[in-house]
């Protein structure tokens, strides 16, 4: 079987992690931890992106080698995807060796396929992008007001050139053959009409400085720091290492990755691989940037997010939660306390947490917290059983889609309906009519949706999906078990199981 191989970009170690770091890394685990879910063979990487200009510079600021200044960063984000309870297969440095070997690997490939070749270039360098400006791009910042113009760097240096222009109908014939490469949509008719515009020639090393990866045969040069990033994708999958587990992990499935960096990973990064003679991705998908109580980020306003101090004030789980809920994947959104809070108070403490309360304090009033036997169907039952179908199918069909954001709101739908279900039934009647069987069904019943809402939540919250799964009862971990307990099919769930009704959920949170 072909592993399920699901990328974040590798991020700059000058900066610590924030909230953009942690939106990617939270969207790739949840579907990474879907795709387990479902049985697939998943890889998933993320890591750090720590050579070229601007890790030099930030170390030389902060009077550290380079290496020293990645070495303490890095710890900063093994311990926030520990923290938030990332299931990464590997992390990824592009200082270590296995690295270098492999863009090396890559950027020889291309080289003897001619498509690489020694010149000068005389231009503008963006440092903070770490992009060389175009002319199109220059007159587009000249525009800007003044204190809008990113700092740019003049250069003029020996490099090598990678002959892009060459791709340009190669590169159009895969959009066409392959509409789903780029998502969203939108994103793809960019891409589409950046590459239909002419491509020129890209510099792909420079020799003004040296930290970077050494171009082979050429240690004058170091690589173009986003040629040797893009190519931690093949360093993970064994391109120079381990060909046979490379044939089982490339092409990639999925790169997620922020909107601004879409054109390295759908222009120059097929354009590399296709030199090689290797596959593309299968899908770049691009999401939107996250401003921060209405205004950008940065850290010169004094905003940046910080993820540890959020999910320490909020809870891990719910800060997952708000990330891939708030804002439809794709789309650029407002992170704000008040909204986290609106969120947690309404969807998870309300919405999952008194529901599953109503139902497991149920259960333990009438049933002395044994799971009832589900006995026979009910006409009333009929519509949450095929609600329940449904949701489960457009939940999936939203994953595969990439849209996070909607895969949830299917299952809060479901709970929706499973409260109304309850409104309707009136279970406590029915115990004081003495209609025994009828309970036991609608019991049953309501713990079913429960079980079918713990599974699906498990990849959005895997700490809340594990102790409801525990106050249903079950003894295995959620997600790894691969129990008759896991399936997606209604009717899965047994009887006779003790379920705790406990606290709530989630508490509720003062809203500000
Ligand atoms: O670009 N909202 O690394 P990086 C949402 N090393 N996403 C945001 C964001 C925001 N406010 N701010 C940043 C690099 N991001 C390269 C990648 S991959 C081979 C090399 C996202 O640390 C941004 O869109 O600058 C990008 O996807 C990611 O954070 C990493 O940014
Ligand atoms: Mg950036």
């Amino acid at each position: 079987m072909k592993k399920h191989y699901i990328t974040t970009p590798i991020y700059y170690v000058n900066d610590l992690p924030h909230i953009g770091h942690a939106y990617t890394t939270v969207a790739a685990d949840a579907l990474a931890r879907w795709r387990r879910l479902c049985g697939d063979d998943v890889f998933f990487l993320t890591g750090t992106d720590e050579h070229g200009r601007k890790i030099e510079q930030a170390a030389a600021r902060a009077g550290r080698t380079p290496l020293e200044l990645a070495d303490e960063v890095v710890e900063r984000f093994h311990s926030l995807w520990g923290l938030l309870r990332i299931e990464n297969d590997d992390f990824i440095r592009t200082t270590e060796e296995r690295h270098k070997r492999c863009a090396q690997k890559l950027f020889s490939a291309a080289f003897e396929n001619g498509d690489i070749y020694p010149g000068e270039y005389e231009g503008w360098y963006d440092v903070r992008e770490e992009s060389f400006i175009t002319a199109t791009r220059l007159d587009e910042i000249n525009k800007l007001p003044p204190e809008k113009r990113p700092v740019l760097e003049k250069i003029k240096e020996e490099c090598f050139f990678f002959r892009l222009s060459a791709y340009r109908d190669r590169l159009l014939e895969h959009y066409e053959k392959n509409p789903g490469f780029v998502m969203p949509k939108e994103r793809m008719n960019e891409v589409r009409s950046f590459v239909e515009s002419g491509l020129k020639d890209l510099s792909i090393s420079r020799t003004t400085f040296s930290w970077g990866i050494a171009v082979p045969g050429h240690p004058r040069h170091v690589m173009y720091v986003w040629f040797d990033a893009l190519s931690n994708y093949l360093t993970a999958a064994g391109y120079e290492s381990d060909p046979e587990r490379f044939a089982k992990t490339w092409p990639a499935s999925l790169h997620l990755v922020g909107k601004d960096i879409l054109r390295f990973h759908a222009v120059y990064w097929p354009a590399f691989l296709m030199s090689a003679g290797l596959a593309p991705p299968e899908r770049v998908f691009a999401h939107g940037w996250w401003t921060v109580e209405g205004e950008k980020m940065s850290k010169s306003l004094g905003n940046v997010v910080s993820p540890p101090e959020i999910a320490d004030e909020f809870g891990v789980d719910a800060f997952r939660y708000f990330l891939m809920r708030e804002i439809p994947f794709g789309s650029d959104g407002d992170f704000s306390r008040k909204a986290l809070a609106a969120r947690i108070n309404s969807d998870l403490a309300n919405g999952l947490g008194n529901f599953a309360s109503r139902a497991l304090g149920m259960v333990e009033r009438y049933f002395d917290g044994a799971i009832p036997e589900p006995g026979e169907a009910l006409a009333e039952d009929a519509p949450l059983r095929r609600q329940a179908g449904e949701m489960t199918r457009d939940f999936s069909a939203a994953m595969d889609g990439v849209a996070p954001g909607k895969a949830l709101a299917s299952l809060w739908k479901l709970i929706g309906e499973a409260d109304r279900f309850v409104e309707e039934t009136k279970p406590w009647e029915m115990h004081k009519k003495g209609e025994k069987e009828k309970l036991s069904r609608v019991l049953w019943t309501l713990c079913e949706i429960l079980r079918i809402v713990a599974l699906h939540s498990h990849p959005f919250m895997p700490a809340a999906a594990g102790r409801l799964w525990e106050k249903l009862g079950f003894e295995n971990t959620i997600g790894r078990s691969g129990g008759k307990e896991t399936s997606f099919e209604w009717g899965a769930l047994g009887s006779g199981a003790r379920v705790k009704k406990g606290d709530n959920l989630f508490s509720r949170v003062n809203e500000v």
